[in-house]
């Protein structure tokens, strides 16, 4: 057997300085003499013996190799992609060509500028920002080169990977430490689950299995306590964890922080027992989304989905019997099918007979069979015989009698039978896998929705799913903002200060719009007769958040963060709650410079808002 070869963190960090090193070598072998502003850039001396480095130039020699390593990394990664959408776009003309051809024309002239219009595509500029690109590249690579040729620059360098591989390999085993705590808790509600389907108590051996759980789950907790003691191996961790919640977005839109982890695993746990799970929650708390994520993740399925807030009949629910038109090629071979096996049955029959039965067939097959009809399940039906999850989205949203009739159908088992009568009676046996998963709103005045009866209500597990806490919406929403090395991508500081400012807003304005918080000093609010201010009908719930950082990002942070809160979440929402929500955003001090006319909203005052700005003394402007 061959020998495996193992590499140390100083052989990787060896390697990568070395082969930097080689590099070096081969270009300068190509270009023996390189331009002189190249060498300033690096910082060597142009000629003769370099000088001896001090720490603090050897410090600062380390991070422009970082900075040019990355730099070079990005220009390789922009050149290739620039290059796959250029040689698809051959007849674009540069951005200098446009200008040109506008230098040169004189649009008193008769002329048709329509061809220079067509001309300008979305890839426009991109040749010249190829040739920048390289030009750069060429740049940065001799840079590096130079740097690294400096023996004590290279030395640290190399310190700096072996610290770095070694901080990143502390961060993963966090990462290990708590998938393996995951997988303990996963494997602990499986055994319970099995048992409690078996209906038998905990074995002797089961304990001692849970036993041991729980203590791999205390001991992989100290260790994590451990590693996350060290502030480097902290930020490396916290870092990872913030790329993980980049890769959830991209991947599925959806994040697992450690609430919802934990919401996950109680549904889990239960649905695991067979009994349906209710999750219940005001506007946008994320029912829909924690749901489709436990179907998908934890038991592998695109789950079944019934929307209650659309129409919903009980064949939408059951199925329904459809009539379906058979095409005319099927029906004609269905015909001469039957015409050879009469021929076949009688080979003595006359040619009278066989003339008559023709035509009774093609009349019968032909004229008549177009249609056909077959029993279409619905979703409900297909779960439980697919073995699949099915989500009841906005149960409350579905009448009372066609609800009452799921009774029967929720503590169904493997195995058991369920009749369906849209089908005629036909029995369906229930495939393992089958749970419900059902979403509702909090019962309040506000949702007008069926009331769910006690007893119906009795079979449910229920959580209410509140609002994620604002630490970890500001970490979704930077996770948004991150590129693929977690560097976030902003224009300043204040931006970061804004979207923090953001989530305290949205918090708040949860709190209120949930009756968590009364506010008797906000706009419509009444301390004499106790009526607090209230929002009728907007809440900040992480799908408007979305809907202001999405744009902000995609527009490149040209504006402050509070142009998008105004334009894409408090000039869509309903009138009535539009003066409160910019005192809202007042007091978290957005829009502190703003004049009454920058907002354009009916009704509201310069004296409201330099009350709301705290620049006015007083009670709430009138
Ligand atoms: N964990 C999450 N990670 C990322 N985005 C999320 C997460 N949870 C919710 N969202 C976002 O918030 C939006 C609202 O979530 P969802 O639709 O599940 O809320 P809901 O409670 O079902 O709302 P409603 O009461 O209106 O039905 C989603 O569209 C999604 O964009
Ligand atoms: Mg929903």
């Amino acid at each position: 057997m061959g020998k495996t070869n193992r590499f140390s963190n100083e052989d990787v960090a060896w390697y990568l300085t070395e082969r930097l090193r080689r590099e070096k070598k081969t270009q300068q072998r190509i270009k023996r003499v390189r331009p002189k502003e190249q060498l300033a850039h690096s910082g060597s001396v142009a000629s003769g013996k370099p000088k001896r480095l001090n720490h603090l130039e050897i410090e600062q020699g380390v991070d422009r190799l970082i900075q040019a390593t990355l730099e070079k990394e990005d220009l390789l990664k922009q050149i290739i992609s620039d290059q796959a959408v250029a040689s698809g776009q051959k007849t674009s003309i540069t951005q200098e060509e446009i200008l040109d051809a506008l230098e040169g024309v004189d649009v008193m002239d008769d002329l048709d500028l329509r061809a220079l219009t067509h001309s300008i595509g979305s890839t426009q500029g991109l040749e010249g920002s190829m040739v920048r690109a390289r030009r750069r590249l060429a740049e940065v690579e001799s840079g590096i080169a130079d740097l690294i040729s400096r023996k004590n620059i290279a030395k640290a360098y190399e310190d700096h990977i072996t610290r770095k591989v070694s901080v990143i390999r502390s961060a993963r085993n966090v990462k290990s430490l708590q998938t393996l705590i995951e997988k303990c808790e996963l494997a602990h509600m499986e055994l319970l689950a099995r048992r409690n389907n078996e209906n038998v108590t905990l074995t002797k051996a089961d304990n001692e299995i849970e036993k041991k759980y729980a203590l791999i789950r205390q001991k992989a907790l100290g260790r994590i306590d451990d590693l996350m003691g060290h502030d480097e191996i902290y930020y490396e961790a916290k870092r990872r964890r913030l790329l993980e919640y980049r890769r959830q977005l991209l991947n599925s839109g959806f994040v697992e922080t450690p609430s919802i982890r934990e919401e996950v695993m109680k549904i889990v746990s239960h649905s695991q027992l067979g009994i349906p799970v209710l999750l219940r929650g005001h506007l946008g708390t994320g029912k829909t989304e924690i749901a489709l994520h436990v179907a998908r993740k934890y038991f592998g399925y695109e789950p079944e989905f019934i929307s209650g807030s659309e129409e919903a009949t009980k064949y939408d629910i059951y199925g329904r019997t459809q009539i379906g038109v058979r095409p005319e090629k099927d029906r004609i071979r269905e015909f001469e099918h039957h015409m050879r096996e009469y021929i076949k049955w009688n080979p003595d029959a006359p040619k009278g007979e066989l003339k008559e039965v023709e035509k009774q067939y093609y009349q019968a097959i032909v004229v008549k069979g177009l249609t056909t009809s077959f029993f279409h399940y619905g979703p409900l039906v297909r779960a439980m015989r697919e073995g699949k999850p099915v989500i009841i989205d906005e149960m409350d949203g579905i009448p009372h009698s066609i609800i009452m009739r799921l009774n029967h159908v929720l503590t169904r088992r493997a195995g058991d039978t369920v009749r369906v009568q849209e089908n005629g009676g036909d029995d369906i046996i229930v495939k393992k896998g089958f749970t419900v998963l059902a979403t509702g709103n909090i019962k309040s005045a506000r949702y007008k929705r069926e009331e769910l009866d006690a007893a119906f209500l009795s079979r449910w597990w229920s959580s209410d799913i509140n609002y994620p806490p604002r630490q970890e919406t500001y970490e979704i929403l930077v996770a948004s903002l991150l590129d693929k090395r977690g560097n976030l991508q902003i224009k300043n500081s204040d931006d970061l200060d804004d979207l923090k400012r953001l989530t305290e807003a949205a918090a708040e304005i949860q709190r209120i719009f949930a009756g968590e918080q009364v506010d008797y000093f906000g706009e419509g609010a009444d301390a004499a007769r106790e009526i607090p201010a209230s929002l009728k009908k907007s809440v900040l719930s992480l799908r408007h958040l979305w809907n202001i950082v999405r744009p902000w990002k995609a527009r490149n942070f040209d504006k402050p963060l509070e142009n998008y809160v105004l334009n894409e979440f408090i000039k869509p929402s309903v009138i009535e709650d539009q003066i409160y929500l910019v005192q809202l955003f007042c007091r978290f001090r957005f829009f502190k410079t703003w004049k009454v006319q920058e907002f354009g909203i009916p009704g509201l005052t310069e004296t409201k808002v330099l009350a709301f700005q705290g620049k006015q003394s007083g009670p709430t402007a009138q």
